[in-house]
C-alpha cells in the first residue's frame, strides 16, 4: 500500500518528529544546493484553487531535492471537460512519481490516491491543510524551543484559532496540535462552530479531542501563547462574504486580545492576510508577528514530507 499524506494523522507522532528533524537539516543546509532524494523523478503538482505560498515553495522544494516539478492548473487539464478523476490518475500514475493537490472535497485527494498508484499530498482541502500546520508547528518549536525543533516544546502550549474554526486551518492545527500535547482552542461564533467531522477525524486516528470550543474571545486568549487566525471567508465560500464577516467581527486578533496573552505570545497567520478583517493591521506587521517565517518554513518542511514519504514508500517496497 502506497502511503500519501492526506491528513495530518497520516504520519505518527515520531514520523512527523523525524519530518521537523529533517526540516531543520534542510533549512539549515539549504545553500549546500541540491540533494538527491527526487532525483529522476516527475511530480505533479494540480491546483484547482488559487495559490502563491503552496505552489511556489512546492515547485522550488521538487526542484531542490533532484526531482521535475510539473504545474498544472486543473482547468487546463481533460478534467475540467468532463474526464473522470479515477482515469486522470491513472494516467498520471503511469507518467509521474507522485502529486501534490489543492482542490476542494477531500474524496478528491483520496480518490487521486486510490487510482494513481503513487503518492499523494494534501496541498489544501475544504477540509485540510495539514502541510500548512506542519510548517506551524515547525515555527511554534523554532520560536519555543530554542531554535532546534523539539516537540517536547509544544507540550502544555496555548494555541487560539480565530474566526471561522469549521474551515481546513482549525481542523488541521486541532488535529497536528493535539498530536503534540497543546492546548488547541477553536473561538469563533456558534454559528461556524466545528462540525462532527473533525471528531471522526479524531477518532479514526485514535487520537484524543484535545481541543475546545469556545465562544468568548477574551475568555479564549487569557494566558495563551499563540493567537492564530485565517480569512474569515475561504476559497469556495465566497458567496457568504457578508454574512461572514458581519458575524465574525468580534473575533478580529487584535492588541486588545494580546493584552490577556502570555508574557512572549505570539501572532500566527497562513496568509494570505486581510489586514482589519481578521487581524487588525498593527498586530499583522507587528514584533509578535511570525507570519513570514512561518511561510518560508513552507519549503523547508514540505521538502521534508516529500523526502519521509518517498523513504517510507521506499523501505516498504524493499520488504
Ligand atoms: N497559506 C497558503 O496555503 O497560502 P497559498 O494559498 O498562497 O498557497
Ligand atoms: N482557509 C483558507 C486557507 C488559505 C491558505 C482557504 O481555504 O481559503
Amino acid at each position: 500500500m502506497i502511503r500519501s499524506f492526506l491528513k495530518d494523522t497520516d504520519f505518527s507522532r515520531s514520523e512527523a518528529a523525524e519530518v521537523f528533524d529533517l526540516a531543520y537539516r534542510y533549512k539549515t543546509m539549504r545553500s549546500a544546493g541540491i540533494i538527491d532524494v527526487l532525483r529522476g523523478e516527475s511530480w505533479g503538482l494540480i491546483f484547482f484553487k488559487k495559490s502563491t505560498r503552496t505552489r511556489l515553495s512546492f515547485e522550488a522544494g521538487v526542484y531542490e531535492l533532484g526531482g521535475h516539478p510539473m504545474v498544472m492548473n486543473a482547468s487546463d487539464l481533460q478534467l475540467s471537460r468532463g474526464e473522470t478523476i479515477e482515469d486522470t490518475a491513472k494516467i498520471m500514475g503511469r507518467f509521474l512519481h507522485g502529486l501534490v493537490i489543492r482542490t476542494f472535497g477531500q474524496d478528491i485527494v483520496e480518490d487521486f490516491a486510490k487510482y494513481s498508484g503513487i503518492p499523494v499530498v494534501n496541498a489544501l482541502t475544504d477540509l485540510l491543510h495539514p502541510c500548512q500546520s506542519y510548517a506551524d508547528m515547525f515555527t511554534i518549536m523554532e520560536r519555543f524551543g530554542g531554535g532546534i525543533p523539539n516537540v517536547e516544546s509544544l507540550k502544555g502550549r496555548k494555541l487560539v484559532f480565530y474566526g471561522d474554526t469549521a474551515c481546513n486551518m482549525a481542523y488541521s492545527l486541532a488535529l497536528a496540535g493535539s498530536m503534540f500535547g497543546m492546548n488547541v482552542v477553536l473561538c469563533g461564533p456558534e454559528e461556524f462552530k466545528p462540525a462532527p467531522v473533525l471528531d471522526s477525524l479524531f477518532a479514526e486516528a485514535h487520537l484524543p479531542s484535545n481541543y475546545t470550543f469556545c465562544s468568548d474571545p477574551e475568555a479564549a486568549a487569557r494566558g495563551a501563547d499563540v493567537l492564530y487566525t485565517d480569512v474569515w471567508v475561504s476559497m469556495g465560500k465566497e458567496e457568504e462574504k457578508a454574512e461572514r464577516i458581519k458575524i465574525m467581527s468580534p473575533y478580529q486578533v487584535n492588541e486588545k486580545l494580546f493584552s490577556l496573552t502570555a508574557e512572549n505570545s505570539i501572532f500566527m497567520h497562513c496568509l494570505p492576510a486581510h489586514a482589519g478583517e481578521e487581524v487588525s493591521e498593527d498586530v499583522l506587521r507587528g514584533p509578535r508577528s511570525i507570519v513570514f517565517d512561518q511561510a518560508e518554513n513552507r519549503l523547508h518542511v514540505q521538502k521534508a514530507i516529500l523526502s519521509t514519504l518517498v523513504s517510507k514508500n521506499r523501505q516498504a517496497a524493499k520488504m
